[in-house]
């Protein structure tokens, strides 16, 4: 079958490691089902994974992809989740010491069928499309955590998100404004901010920009660019979560005095379970948000929606259709 897998590690040049060619198929093994991908979608780890961050060499060839939507066997249409706990584990999968995300240990989403436990197949609500449903699985999931779960925020409240065009930041600009959160952004480009607004942001300021006022919450992915610039823009006791660090996780402050005296809560959030994913797969076909779709390519011309992303032009998901 057809698959985008890593097939060097290079932590410079992620591109060369990367191959779209046929690949063996799954494996049957019992209480795993193989799902026939119908669209599947590029996450920022596919790039960290053929940079060699959470893959080692020894694991290669490996077929990248945490995002898909396909059919089972029996014909259901579902939405594959990537989250994979460890045999026996019950609960949060992302609680799981020995969880690992698809693509990581067992081969990803970037191919004509995966094999996943069955536990982790979400059923897709019917009026979503291949390509809506395979947006969710990963950065979407994220973002729904990150807002509905881990920030402690009701409607009314302001948000603000750092960066404008990733995958989470798009969901977390029409996830908070479909549920009556007043979102702000920032962005180092003027018309990313700009597309921002258009899809539901209230308002975009220039990365680093003082605020007009100070937020309820930030919602954190850029890392060490942004870190002293999200603690300063918070109302006491206001909370920043984080699920990420683009720029790099080694601020140039701390910031643990403003931490401490304004009373912030820092949280850490990673993926979502599998009950969020289908709470968030509802929430999206009811609220009938469009996921903002920066380009849809074949599978087979995987590596155009790779570069896009290293490059660091885009504008929501990228989606690969099988
Ligand atoms: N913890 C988890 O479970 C989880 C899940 C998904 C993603 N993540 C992480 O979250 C991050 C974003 O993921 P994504 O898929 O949305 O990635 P992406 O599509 O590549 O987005 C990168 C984002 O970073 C922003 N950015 C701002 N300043 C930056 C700088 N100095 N350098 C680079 N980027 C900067 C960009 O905003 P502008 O271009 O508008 O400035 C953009 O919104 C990644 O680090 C990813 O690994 C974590």
């Amino acid at each position: 079958m057809l698959a985008a897998y890593a097939a060097r590690i290079d932590a410079t040049d992620p591109l060369s490691g990367l191959e779209v060619a046929e690949r063996p198929e799954p494996q049957a093994r019992p209480g795993w089902t193989t799902v026939s991908l119908r669209a599947a979608g590029l996450n920022h780890h596919d790039v960290w994974s053929l940079r060699g961050v959470g893959l080692p060499a020894d694991r290669l060839p490996m077929i990248l992809g945490c995002d898909g939507a396909g059919v089972d066997p029996d014909g259901n249409e579902v939405i594959v989740h990537a989250v994979v706990a460890s045999p026996g584990w019950g609960g949060d999968e992302t609680l799981d010491p020995k969880r690992s995300l698809l693509s990581e240990v067992h081969d990803g989403t970037l191919a004509e069928r995966v094999a996943v436990p069955t536990s982790n197949l979400v059923p897709k609500p019917s009026d979503l499309s291949w390509e809506t449903a395979a947006c969710l699985s990963t950065a979407w999931l994220t973002a729904y955590r990150m807002l509905f779960t881990n920030a402690g925020v009701t409607p009314g409240d302001t948000v603000l998100v750092q960066g404008a065009g990733g995958g989470v930041a798009t969901a977390l600009v029409q996830l908070g404004s479909a549920a009556g959160l007043r979102m702000w952004v920032t962005s180092r480009d003027e018309a990313k901010g700009a597309k921002a607004v258009e899809i539901g942001a209230d308002r975009a300021f220039a990365s680093g920009e003082r605020l007009p006022e100070r937020v309820d919450a930030v919602m954190e992915t850029v890392g060490a660019a942004t870190w002293s610039h999200s603690v300063n823009s918070l109302n006491p006791g206001g909370a920043v979560v984080i699920a990420g660090a683009t720029s790099g996780d080694a601020p140039a402050k701390a910031e643990l005095t403003k931490i401490f005296f304004k009373q912030l809560r820092v949280i850490g959030s990673t993926m979502g379970s599998r009950s969020e994913l289908e709470r968030l797969a509802k929430f999206v076909a009811q609220q009938q948000i469009q996921p903002v779709i920066d380009s849809v390519h074949p599978l087979a011309q995987a590596r155009d929606g790779f570069a896009r992303m290293v490059d660091g032009d885009v504008f929501g998901k990228i989606v690969f259709t099988v």
